[in-house]
């Protein structure tokens, strides 16, 4: 069984098993057709179900195979043109070659002494990040497994500084479009079932501003205390951008922490045309970004970061067996004194690994590439009356809704709507997502791929519209 450990003694065994398995995920991708084969979930849990987990195959090559049987055959492939569900990038090669490179290394990031020079990567990232966001001097931050736990962290940080005598009265302003990781944090941070206030959007699916003064005012009049304004940059049904410089405002005359949560928005970071969007995130306590979103980077790859280093003492717990208070004297660097977890991937090596390889500029070209992908999206779907679309997108989403020409009965509208998702999803020609709008359900398409083409938009517009009449033929057909 030693054999199977990696070390001194088995480094060419590993070259070979890891150079199998990239050779048969490289012919995986150059041949795979469509981004999905549409496999059920009954025809392929019998496949996982007969595998004796107590009977091992010893050989990774056998593994490999049944692998193909069990997972690549069938998995949802991002990198395909035709996936256009959810927010999942393909992913660059540089970050590949980092998710190889750290899990043989294997550092584990709670510690100086477990990691070394991968906690100092990983900081000279946070401060790069720091420093595009415009955090200032005392910024910093810590990377995390996702957008997620970066919101529950700042929310926590923001209810430590609350410095409130009671969890019961503390608020957490959020638009309605916000991402539900806001409510599940408040939930998890133990604030009560009204601690989120859904503020209203506008046309724009932006957080009304004037509403938000309003609740801010109401909130100070019934005694509760604002705990924080979540602005999101990037939303992710619309990908739009609340006003993030009036947010900013407003927090400031209430006292209230600002946190901006920027999973999907933080492409902009690097975008070399539309950097200007995100002005006014510079006024945030806190940020959460996802490179795993825009950054065209493997999951997981987030960070949390903060305009004020200090506030990071929330999450500090000192362990004799770990961190002990003397290594902080000592200027030891462990990064779990910052972090919600402990043991931790290098995740931020990826980061480093691209950025090194193509630079900032590279990713940003990417994430403007599908920003005006959208844009052309959108104008075929703004020009074609089979389709309603929602709104003009800042980011590269577009959510619309198929509107049958014979067909009045929002309802009926809805089935045909969710069944062309559906049917759509079964042949493995595309993937798109759904959503609701004021109650009827829509499509989305969420555009991270800068190979997907508007005519990769247009033949899955009609894809969805051939699926769309179908239903309504055969919905005819029952009813007459
Ligand atoms: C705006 C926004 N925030 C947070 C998240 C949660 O991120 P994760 O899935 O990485 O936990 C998402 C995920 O889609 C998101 O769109």
């Amino acid at each position: 069984m030693r054999s199977h450990l990696l070390n001194d003694t088995t480094a060419e065994q590993y070259r070979r098993s890891v150079t199998d398995g990239v050779e048969r995920v490289a012919a995986k991708l150059a041949a795979t057709e469509r981004p999905f084969t549409g496999v059920s979930v009954d025809a392929l849990a019998p496949r996982i179900d007969e595998i004796d987990l107590d009977q091992p195959l010893h050989d990774t090559t056998a593994v490999l195979d049944e692998l193909e049987d069990v997972y690549l055959r069938d998995a949802i492939y991002f990198h395909h043109p035709r996936y256009l569900a959810h927010l999942n990038c393909p992913v660059v090669i540089p970050a590949v070659l980092g998710e190889a490179v750290l899990s043989a290394v294997n550092s584990s990031l709670d510690t100086w002494d477990q990691s070394a020079g991968g906690t100092l990567i990983e900081r000279k990232l946070i401060d790069w990040t720091t420093e595009r966001i415009g955090l200032g001097p005392a910024a910093d931050g810590v990377f995390t497994s996702g957008g997620t736990q970066s919101n529950l962290q700042a929310l926590l940080l923001a209810r430590e500084e609350s410095k409130t005598d009671s969890l019961a009265k503390l608020r957490i302003f959020a638009s309605e479009v916000s991402h539900f990781s806001v409510k599940k944090s408040a939930k998890l941070l133990g604030l009560g079932q009204d601690a989120v206030v859904s503020i209203p959007v506008d046309h724009d699916k932006r957080m009304q501003t004037v509403a938000l003064a309003r609740e801010l005012e109401r909130c100070a009049k019934d005694g509760l205390v604002p705990m924080a304004v979540v602005a999101t940059a990037g939303t992710t049904d619309f990908g739009s951008i609340d006003p993030l410089p009036e947010i900013a405002e407003l927090c400031e005359q209430f006292g209230t922490w600002m946190h901006v949560d920027a999973a999907y928005g933080c492409g902009l970071l690097a975008s070399l045309k539309h950097r200007d969007r995100l002005a006014g995130i510079e006024r945030a306590d806190s940020v959460t970004v996802d490179y795993h979103k825009s950054f065209f980077q493997p999951v997981s790859s987030s960070a949390v970061l903060v305009r004020d280093a200090a506030t990071l003492r929330h999450a500090t717990y000192h362990a004799e067996y770990l961190n002990p208070r003397r290594m902080v004297q000592e200027r030891i660097p462990n990064q779990v004194d910052k972090s919600l977890q402990t043991t931790r991937r290098f995740d931020a090596l990826k980061l480093w690994m691209t950025l090194r390889t193509m630079g900032a500029d590279g990713i940003g070209q990417l994430f403007d590439e599908v920003c005006e992908l959208a844009r052309e999206g959108w104008q075929l779907l703004a020009a074609d009356p089979r389709f309603d679309v929602v709104v003009e997108p800042s980011l590269s989403t577009l959510v619309f809704r198929y509107i049958p020409a014979s067909v009045t009965d929002p309802a009926e509208i809805d089935r045909a709507n969710l069944y062309a998702r559906k049917a759509l999803f079964a042949s493995g020609d595309a993937i798109v997502a759904g959503t609701k709008v004021a109650g009827r359900h829509y499509l989305k398409f969420t555009l991270l791929n800068p190979e997907t083409q508007a005519s990769d938009i247009a033949a899955v517009l009609d894809l969805i519209a051939g699926h769309a009449e179908q239903y309504l033929g055969e919905s005819l057909d029952r009813a007459s």
